[in-house]
């Protein structure tokens, strides 16, 4: 490993590149890898052992492009096996769980935190036990919000069914009067706008994107691999595992840069 090498990211699609945007605002010297398994999106309904597999695939494959860093850009795969991960290569393999959670914690003044995520993130409880274990005196709030990460991908989020969408999932963690809300998808920065608009000014919205970034900031500078010589142009590479068109447009907005993806049939 070598300070050229890129920093490696996965996500079921286009959400861990809120998590890229972040990189690229943080650590602008970065090169970074990016793997969207849009072909088997949404990771959230599956089972985590199934999750896990598909990670370490993923992973798997990422260490062939000479990454120094892995980020797990993506709560579902995260909660679904971390230590798994970091366990199996000699690299560093980071998630987005506990970033987010640092954040929340922090910003509290009410005690009470509200987590919104995939089904298997929330069933995994990965939050609330890591909320707990930071500050045991505050009350989390959890629900699963399913269709998010579909409207993300299917460009849907400035319709009225969107905001409808918010309003069915967010009014129990509106009324139970939460004052911090952890995205707890990487999805759903991209939709950020609407949930902010059913959770009203007072409630601030984590995103663990920027807490992330920051940790992989920490890490690469630790090991003493962070890239210091600025290179106009950077090679990013983006795969996909389905057809590349949704997750270019998307891309291409979101990162305000000309990206190709290219696809990759995993076994
Ligand atoms: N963006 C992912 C997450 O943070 C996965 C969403 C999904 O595929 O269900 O959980």
């Amino acid at each position: 490993m070598n300070r050229d090498h890129a920093i490696g990211l996965l996500d079921s699609g286009v959400g861990g590149l809120t998590v890229v945007r972040e990189i690229f605002t943080q650590l602008p010297a970065e090169r970074i890898v990016y793997f969207g398994d849009t072909a088997r999106m949404p990771y959230g309904p599956r089972p985590h052992s199934e999750v896990r597999d598909f990670a370490r695939q993923i992973i798997r494959f990422l260490t062939t492009q000479d990454v120094k860093l892995v980020i797990v850009a993506c709560n579902s795969a995260t909660a679904a096996g971390l230590p798994y991960y970091q366990g199996e290569y000699d690299l560093p393999v980071i998630g987005v769980i506990e970033p987010g959670v640092r954040a929340a914690v922090r910003h509290t003044k009410t005690k009470r935190i509200g987590v919104i995520g995939t089904q298997g993130t929330i069933a995994s409880n990965a939050y609330e036990q890591l909320i707990k274990h930071y500050a045991p005196e505050v009350e989390v709030f959890s629900q699963a919000c399913p269709l998010f990460v579909l409207l993300v991908e299917n460009e849907l989020v400035d319709t009225p069914e969107a905001l409808c969408v918010a309003e069915t999932y967010l009014r129990p963690l509106k009324d139970a009067g939460v004052d911090t809300l952890i995205l707890g998808c990487t999805h759903y920065p991209l939709m950020s706008h609407v949930i902010a608009r059913v959770m009203g000014p007072e409630v601030k919205l984590i995103s663990s994107a920027e807490e992330t970034a920051r940790e992989a900031h920490c890490i690469l500078q630790k090991m003493d691999l962070q890239q210091t010589k600025t290179t106009t142009g950077l090679r990013h590479r983006f795969f996909v595992s389905g057809p590349p068109a949704g997750f270019v447009r998307i891309g291409r907005k979101l990162l305000e840069l000309e990206i190709e993806a290219y696809q990759v049939l995993l076994p």
